[in-house]
């Protein structure tokens, strides 16, 4: 299996050289090309039709606010750019919190550079400094004591842990999220025409791209329902297709 191959080490080891912006972290699709703008945009499209079905409880509102995670999140660029934008200048964003999870170092120095606005508007959450592998149990610093999330963004992040970790972490989010909270995952896929495509590894990030049919299963097996899926559009064509998914717990 393509998974195995997968080492955390060496994956860090490699986004620790790239550089600190958008075009180490998209892997050369920096702001030079149109690729950042136009992913950014599908996402606040994505985000706004489901809107209607991101309604939050008052109580739960006021108890645990509008908290989203962003994982895999690099130097904080979908915080900066789609995250924050969700409720810019209505009444919610002052709910919001943003908290960050990102295990290569240079990344998190310039995400708390990048975010300085957002946190001198008090709206930075925690930033924990670690692989998704690791969260929350290896969490000890109280910051995930009578935490909730209203969303769980996971972007270009996912092909970086194996698949049975990936159903473990998908399970521990679920037990994170407010009563009507979501998971979004935007990721590189493989088109499963029948049953034949493969993952593939990548030794450069040592990392998976997951056919479409993986990811199914993967949320199927995690107890999530599918309840929105769109390829996004406008990439460059020599690139894997990218979708997002938007997942909401099954109740069993
Ligand atoms: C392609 S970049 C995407 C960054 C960000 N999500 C974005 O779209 O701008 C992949 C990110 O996953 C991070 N990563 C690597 N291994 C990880 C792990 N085990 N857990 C969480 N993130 C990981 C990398 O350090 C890097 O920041």
């Amino acid at each position: 299996m393509a998974d195995a191959n997968i080492n955390y080490n060496t994956a860090v080891n490699y986004w620790e050289s790239t550089t600190s912006d958008v075009n180490g972290v998209l892997g050369g699709y920096g702001e030079q090309t149109t690729l950042p703008q136009v992913e950014q945009q599908g996402s606040l499209k994505f985000i706004k039709k489901l809107k209607s079905r991101m309604l939050m409880n008052k109580d739960e509102e006021i108890m645990y606010g509008r908290r989203v995670m962003d994982f895999g999140a690099g130097i904080g660029r979908v915080t900066k750019n789609v995250l924050y934008k969700i409720n810019e200048g209505n009444p919610h964003q002052q709910t919001m919190r943003f908290d960050l999870l990102e295990p290569a170092s240079n990344f998190v120095d310039q995400m708390r550079i990048d975010l300085q606005p957002v946190n001198e508007q008090g709206l930075l959450g925690d930033i924990y400094h670690m692989g998704m592998q690791d969260w929350p149990h290896n969490v000890q610093d109280g910051s995930m004591n009578n935490k909730k999330y209203w969303l769980i963004w996971c972007q270009w992040c996912l092909g970086q842990v194996p698949d049975n970790e990936l159903i473990y972490l998908l399970e521990r989010c679920k037990k994170l999220l407010v009563k009507n909270g979501t998971i979004v995952v935007k990721e590189n896929t493989i088109n499963s025409f029948g049953l034949d495509e493969q993952d593939e590894f990548d030794p450069q990030d040592s990392s998976v791209t997951r056919t479409d049919n993986k990811f199914r299963w993967i949320f199927e097996k995690a107890g999530f329902n599918l309840i929105a899926c769109e390829r996004q559009k406008g990439l460059p064509e020599e690139l894997f297709p990218v979708r997002m998914y938007a997942l909401k717990p099954r109740e069993d």
